[in-house]
């Protein structure tokens, strides 16, 4: 018996970064977007507890007990008191270590599987607090949609869009470590005041009213000179991308994924092409969003 579960990719269309708190992490105004870019995980029952991978990164993929989604059986089977044994095949679509949120959503995914599988039937609460407990950025695998991540970005509450939003992606050569790049932010700002972060009311506003131009304005990205510290050549990306006509052109959460926002999809063709032709990236996808989060789609 198997059970299979799609989930989504994300974009960050306001990463509010805030001072260092004491525990390591930052206070964050988090807005995520999920997007049509997904990885399928299958979980079957087996003799022990095994991770598999395939697609054109699967090689990049941990298999090891650190994969979110081993750790995300672990945490439920140890919640309710059984053995994880099963083995969880991950189709990996979303940009390995990109700034997309591929291994949180592994995480989400196979917690879903395995509740379904197992019939644990864990409240929507208590899958919530295992993903917050697995990462920051899990809790927003599971809802989709468009929310907005308070605290260190697991606190979620629901923002209303009027639309779908277009995006082209640029995967670049090699990930970034999000750990590293919330470290060159804070390098960068040295001495610096940090205010606390805030969600941006322009650009809540497009989000509601669907305005791809109006979005495009607001969107804003406090990790995104991290990233291109780390990675100069990011900066040749986010050019190519705005030489070839995107409304707005950022990194993807800690990168080095960049995003370019388009007026619709004939556009986003259009951009893609541009960019796969400028050879500053490895690879270019297209996608929309918001879109669900992680969806049992085979029980
Ligand atoms: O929560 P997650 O495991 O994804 O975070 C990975 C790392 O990213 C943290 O250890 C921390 O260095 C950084 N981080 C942060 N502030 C956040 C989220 C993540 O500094 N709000």
């Amino acid at each position: 018996m198997s059970v299979t579960v799609r989930v989504p990719a994300k974009v960050n269309v306001q990463l509010a970064v805030g001072p260092l708190r004491p525990d390591g992490f930052h206070d964050l105004a988090n807005v995520f977007l999920a997007v049509g870019l997904y990885d399928v995980v299958t979980v079957t029952a087996a003799d022990e507890l095994r991770v598999t991978c395939s697609g054109p990164d699967a090689d990049k993929v941990p298999l090891d007990p650190s994969n979110l989604a081993a750790r995300a059986a672990l945490a439920l089977a140890a919640r309710h008191g059984r053995e994880a044994n099963v083995h969880i095949h991950i189709e990996k679509d979303i940009p390995v270590a990109g700034g997309m949120a591929g291994g949180s959503a592994d995480g989400a995914a196979a917690l879903v599987a395995c509740d379904e599988l197992w019939g644990t039937g864990a409240s929507r609460e208590e899958l919530l607090e295992i993903c917050a407990e697995l990462g920051s950025d899990v809790p927003f695998s599971l809802v989709g949609g468009a929310a907005l991540g308070r605290g260190r970005g697991e606190l979620l509450t629901p923002v209303e869009t009027g639309g779908s939003f277009w995006w082209v992606f640029a995967v670049a050569d090699g990930g970034l470590s999000t750990p590293a790049v919330y470290g060159e932010c804070d390098r960068l700002r040295g001495d610096a005041f940090v205010p606390a972060p805030d969600p941006s009311p322009e650009l809540m506003e497009a989000l509601r009213t669907g305005d791809a131009v109006a979005l495009a304005g607001a969107v804003a990205n406090d990790l995104q000179a991290a990233a291109v510290s780390l990675r100069p050549s990011l900066a040749e990306t986010l050019t190519a991308g705005t030489e070839a006509g995107a409304l707005a052109a950022m990194v993807s959460g800690s990168g080095p994924t960049t995003a370019f926002l388009v007026s619709d999809e004939a556009e986003a063709e259009k951009v893609a092409e541009a960019l796969r032709a400028s050879g500053t990236c490895r690879a270019v996808r297209v996608a929309a969003g918001p879109v669900p989060g992680a969806t049992v789609t085979v029980g």
